[in-house]
């Protein structure tokens, strides 16, 4: 059933239901990709996935975790995008997403392999916004509340982001919604303490992530596939819960949304989130249960044969990997993981090393 091609509301067919999880490299320069990009996406095109997501994209450079994140805000950006994807392209002809985000709070960070969870020297920083004042961290400075001239400048951004990547001809579009950025800064109670039209009651903390995916799908064709990364729970009191996360995927539905990526946690640095194998299948079935969009689902979601099982169960309909394709990009090929050892074959090229 893993194997099985895989059809995203009759508009494009996966070869399979593995989609390689987005993953920032940090490893932009001035928000373009680099030469980094070009090696990193190239593995994946050749590892039998069904699906490539790029890594999390800025829509403005202050949208930006770290300053080496990719951002598609600038011709020049988009050009670069442009010229990654046509290159892509030629090696095959696997679909390839791209993840649309702003940084808010958890913006004007360390590289986390230089220093984990620590804001920029002062004197290398941007002020940061939010939903409010509050701060991500004890040790992080307190980021600016976003004004509601300021939220409209900022749907701006995405519009121009998302018409960016439309003509950079990428296949499908994601929203990042979850893991603590801005979009889930408006949507979580923990961080939005606001009591204008963007916050207060659950519906107006929907608003401003549902206003720009609205934007979203009108800037896209029919035919392009759009989907989101959500938070299925905060994993603390107060927080999103998963009957929340439903409530909102509905909006999605209604919005014409294809699918979501049920994530959760990182509102906050600690929270009561503990992973483990397939730890956010509850979640997921309840969305799946409760809504007709597709479910993917990630976070320690690699065993395929529990995958497959879970697939055939119609608990969810696809899964994303993240860390096990940065350890073997072509782990596919040799994972004998099916009862029925069915296999994904190799590009012909390679066939003779198996
Ligand atoms: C190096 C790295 C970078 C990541 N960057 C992103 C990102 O850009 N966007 C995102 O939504 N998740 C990001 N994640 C989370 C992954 O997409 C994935 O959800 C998470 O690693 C859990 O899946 P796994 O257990 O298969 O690794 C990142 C994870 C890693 C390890």
């Amino acid at each position: 059933m893993i194997l099985n091609k895989f059809f995203f509301s009759k508009k494009k067919i996966l070869k399979n239901r593995i989609s390689v999880s987005p993953m920032c490299q940090y490893s932009a320069v001035d928000g373009c990709p680099s030469d980094w990009h070009y090696r990193h996406l190239s593995n994946f095109l050749l590892s039998g996935a069904g699906l490539i997501m790029l890594e999390s994209t800025a829509v403005e450079a202050n949208g930006r975790i770290t300053k080496k994140d990719l951002c598609i805000e600038t011709i020049k950006q988009r050009n670069e995008f442009k010229k990654l994807v046509s290159y892509l392209k030629k090696i095959n002809n696997t679909p390839i997403g791209i993840q649309l985000s702003h940084s808010g709070r958890k913006g004007s960070s360390m590289i986390p392999w230089e220093k984990a969870n620590s804001p920029l020297k002062k004197k290398d920083s941007w002020t940061t916004v939010s939903s409010s004042d509050l701060k991500k961290d004890e040790h992080w400075p307190k980021p600016k509340k976003l004004t509601i001239q300021e939220i409209n400048k900022i749907k701006k951004k995405f519009e121009l982001s998302i018409k960016n990547a439309l003509d950079a001809k990428f296949d499908v579009f994601e929203l990042h919604i979850a893991h603590g950025y801005l979009l889930h800064q408006f949507l979580s109670p923990i961080c939005n303490t606001r009591d204008d039209k963007y916050g207060g009651t659950k519906l107006k903390r929907f608003k401003l992530p549902l206003e720009i995916c609205k934007i979203a799908r009108n800037i896209l064709p029919k035919n392009k596939i759009i989907g989101a990364r959500i938070t299925g729970d905060d994993h603390l009191k107060f927080g999103i819960t998963t009957n929340e996360a439903v409530e909102f995927c509905h909006e999605l539905e209604k919005i014409g949304f294809d699918y979501v990526c049920v994530s959760s946690g990182g509102i906050k640095t600690k929270t009561k989130m503990r992973q483990k194998e397939f730890f956010r299948l509850k979640i997921a079935k309840q969305i799946k249960k409760n809504t007709n969009l597709k479910i993917g689902i990630t976070g320690l979601v690699d065993n395929l044969s529990l995958a497959d099982k879970y697939i055939k169960k119609k608990y969810i309909d696809f899964v994303f990997i993240g860390r096990r394709f940065l350890q073997n990009p072509f782990f596919l090929y040799k994972d004998n993981f099916l009862k029925n050892k069915k296999i994904i074959k190799p590009p012909p090229q390679y066939e003779r090393g198996y």
